[in-house]
């Protein structure tokens, strides 16, 4: 048994789990089509990085007006359901346990991957400054700016947190131990809560406890849904400005938000650092010690640390598990590396969206 504090046992909600590292959820943009239908190189992936503490999913949209990148795996139909079992009986063979992360990418999308090729919704219609994928009708796939999205209307704002308790019931169907809700990185649920993406005047928009309404009765939902809290985890990402969201007082927000959740016992709440995708924020460290303090159940972080980093957050009480992405998609027996004190191997970054097994089962294990 190693001493590495990555590698302790540690409770998550309902999960024993055997080790405090996680699988971040990573969109990898290689279901099975048409139907964007899970499937056997799926399962072999994750299968293969089943030595994780726990796997979250890469993002699964709960309905097909909640896609925004092409290939990205539902779980809304009954084919994707059935197409899960293969990935979530793999891991459990393999000892580990798998969570899914649903998603609604909102106004992240563009009439090519919505239903009738209409437009994207979101809280306000305000365009994001930011891209999402798409395929067009004679195969080729590119790029493209996100599209004008229109405003839902508050009459609609149940179906959406119906389709979240919809998703979680699948889930649980497909053999996942739990689920988590996608609040973070500019997506729907993220444009409620933030500022500038939210321009509402109705009771889903305005204050924070406006701004934060639909998150939470999402939360209520999916608790409901899977009659368990301890199955329950939620991804944030304060100060994020990936996909043009910004907030103008995240700590107002987030120490909101946070308050809120502590009723709800969840498994956990993730918190994903600003700088994933490059950048700096001035603050986030003393704003995440600032709500380390306020969140009163387990904290996984995650974003750009290495065995050392991970090991010193756990340690200085800053967080209770560390999510790896990059590393995971380069490093399928990451936690063995870690075991050994070994060097990781290093991600291709183009072999990262889309194609098959190259830059997705092929990367090396150690000897
Ligand atoms: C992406 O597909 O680039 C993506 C998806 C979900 C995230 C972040 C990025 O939370």
């Amino acid at each position: 048994m190693s001493e590495h504090s990555l590698l302790q046992p540690v409770q998550l909600g309902s999960l024993s789990l055997a080790n405090r590292m996680v699988m971040a959820p990573l969109t990898r943009q290689r279901a099975k089509q048409p139907g964007n239908i899970p499937h056997a190189l799926n399962a072999e992936y994750y299968t293969q990085r089943a030595n994780a503490g726990v796997i979250i999913s890469e993002a699964s949209q709960i309905c097909p007006e909640g896609q925004g990148y092409a290939w990205s795996p539902g779980i809304h139909s009954a084919e994707q359901v059935e197409g899960w079992k293969l990935t979530t009986e793999g891991v459990h063979a393999a000892g580990g346990k798998i969570i899914l992360q649903l998603w609604h990418v909102g106004r992240i999308s563009h009439p090519l991957l919505q239903p009738n090729g209409v437009a994207p919704v979101a809280p306000s219609a305000i365009q994001a400054k930011a891209e999402c994928y798409v395929q067009e009708a004679d195969g080729s796939h590119h790029r493209a700016a996100c599209a004008m999205p229109r405003a839902l209307e508050t009459s609609e704002l149940p179906g959406i947190v119906e389709a979240y308790a919809q998703g979680t019931r699948n889930a649980l169907a497909a053999g996942f131990d739990g689920v988590e809700v996608h609040a973070a990185n500019g997506y729907l649920l993220d444009q409620f809560l933030c500022s500038n993406s939210n321009q509402r005047t109705d009771a889903y928009g305005g204050s924070v406890e406006n701004r934060a309404r639909l998150v939470l009765e999402v939360v209520d939902a999916v608790v409901a849904a899977t009659g368990d809290s301890g199955k329950v985890g939620i991804r944030i990402s304060p100060m994020g400005t990936f996909n043009d969201v910004h907030d103008a007082n995240p700590l107002e927000t987030f120490t909101y938000l946070l308050n809120e959740l502590n009723s709800r016992n969840l498994a956990y709440l993730h918190v994903n650092k600003p700088d994933w995708v490059g950048g700096t924020y001035e603050g986030f460290d003393d704003l995440l010690k600032t709500l380390r303090g306020i969140y009163k159940g387990t904290l996984i972080l995650c974003g750009g640390m290495d065995a050392e980093t991970g090991a010193q957050a756990l340690e200085s009480g800053l967080a209770d598990l560390i999510a790896f992405g990059r590393p995971y998609i380069a490093n399928p027996d990451l936690a063995q590396r870690v075991a050994a004190g070994a060097a990781w191997n290093q991600i291709n970054p183009a072999t990262l969206y889309g194609g098959g097994a190259e830059g997705y089962t092929d990367y090396p294990s150690m000897e």
